[in-house]
């Protein structure tokens, strides 16, 4: 079965053929990360505009590189939500009308869902079931994932996700964005151990032992980074040593968790996914802590940790491959529980 996936929910236009025999065939990805810088955020109309006129490019240059026909495509996967409401619509349009032109089946996918199951388009994938830590610009979540659709959420940030908190820190340290991979880089050069910035909600309760449960918030430790950079130069040296001292605290709370939520559900894989899968400080720590704890950790390949199109194809090829089918009317859910999503359906 081969499989056409499309991505629009927020500022990336992602598209990808996904092979059930041969596995990814092509994929390509069209950031807008520019279109925004002056606007200090994603503006969500133009953020729809740009999709429109980048996703039937992306679509005809990945079916050549596949040298794939119309003909030979089975089935159609687009991302239903969570997004922007606009953007998502571009990708959902699309993707059923092109459905409906093929006459082949079309399913749309959770974006979160699509990041869970990242991980398996490499070789050596997982298998169900897991624990996944989900850690992107707007989740942080620990799952218990029994089976496709099948997700328990096991604790998530009652606050700012953790990538946000990394975008917050570096535009406050006046670094580019998106701020992972530019506090990522700036911390290379600094001393985790300068700051000592807070770990929220991970203090051991006094009595029995008991842990503050699986939630996180990363709001403090953005205010604790305000707190730091007061009334001083912004020195590089300061900024790489602020950089590595927030790195640090934000993989300890991550590494910690996941510890727990190992614990809790006794399961011998831990799948991480999301743009902030791709700190290779976090590897590191969730390498050891596998090591320490006899569980095997997996990660998408870096490039496939952010937003992109062959996570939606490989989860549609799933779904279709189970059965599910969806009527000509379509939609987005700008907002959607990933609890909610449930098995394929016929
Ligand atoms: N190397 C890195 N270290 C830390 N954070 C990173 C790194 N690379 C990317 N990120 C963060 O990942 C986030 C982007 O990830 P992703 O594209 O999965 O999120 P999103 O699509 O914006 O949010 P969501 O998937 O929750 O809707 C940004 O917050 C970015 O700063
Ligand atoms: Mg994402």
């Amino acid at each position: 079965m081969r499989v056409l996936g499309i991505e629009t929910s927020c500022d990336d236009t992602g598209v990808a053929l996904y092979d059930s025999g041969q596995g990814l065939l092509a994929h390509r990805l069209f950031s807008q990360t520019e279109l925004h810088l002056d606007y200090g955020g994603v503006v969500p109309e133009l953020a729809a505009r740009d999709h429109i006129r980048k996703a039937l490019p992306l679509i005809r240059a990945v079916m050549q590189e596949a040298k794939t026909r119309p003909d030979q495509i089975n089935g159609i996967a687009y991302t239903t939500g969570p997004g922007l409401a606009g953007a998502l619509l571009v990708g959902a349009a699309l993707g059923r009308s092109l459905a409906l032109a093929w006459n082949v089946p079309c399913v749309g996918i959770h974006h979160m869902e699509g990041h869970l199951l990242s991980p398996m388009l490499e070789p050596d994938p997982p298998a169900f079931p897991f624990t996944a830590l989900l850690v992107s610009g707007g989740h942080t979540l620990l799952a218990d994932v029994q089976a496709l659709g099948r997700y328990t959420i096991l604790g998530e940030s009652v606050d700012d996700a953790v990538g946000e908190a990394f975008d917050k820190t570096a535009k406050l340290l006046g670094l580019g964005y998106p701020g992972g991979p530019a506090i990522a880089q700036a911390a290379l050069d600094g001393d985790p151990k300068r700051f000592q910035f807070p770990r929220p909600k991970t203090g051991r309760l006094k009595t029995q032992g008991a842990h503050p449960g699986l939630d996180f918030s990363f709001s403090g430790l953005k205010t604790a980074v305000v707190t730091a950079v007061q009334n001083q130069p912004l020195t590089s040296r300061l900024v790489a040593d602020i950089a590595a001292s927030f790195e640090e605290a934000a993989v300890d709370v991550l590494a910690i968790k996941c510890e727990w939520a190992l614990e809790q559900t006794g399961a011998k894989q831990l799948v991480v996914a999301g743009g902030v899968s791709a700190n290779r400080k976090l590897r590191e720590r969730l390498i050891h802590l596998s090591e320490k704890l006899g569980v095997r950790v997996f990660f998408p390949r870096p490039e496939f940790s952010t937003d992109n199109g062959a996570m939606i194809a490989y989860a549609g090829y799933l779904r279709l491959a189970a059965g599910q089918r969806e009527p000509l009317s379509f939609g987005a859910r700008a907002r959607w529980p990933i609890e909610e999503i449930g098995a394929a359906k016929n």
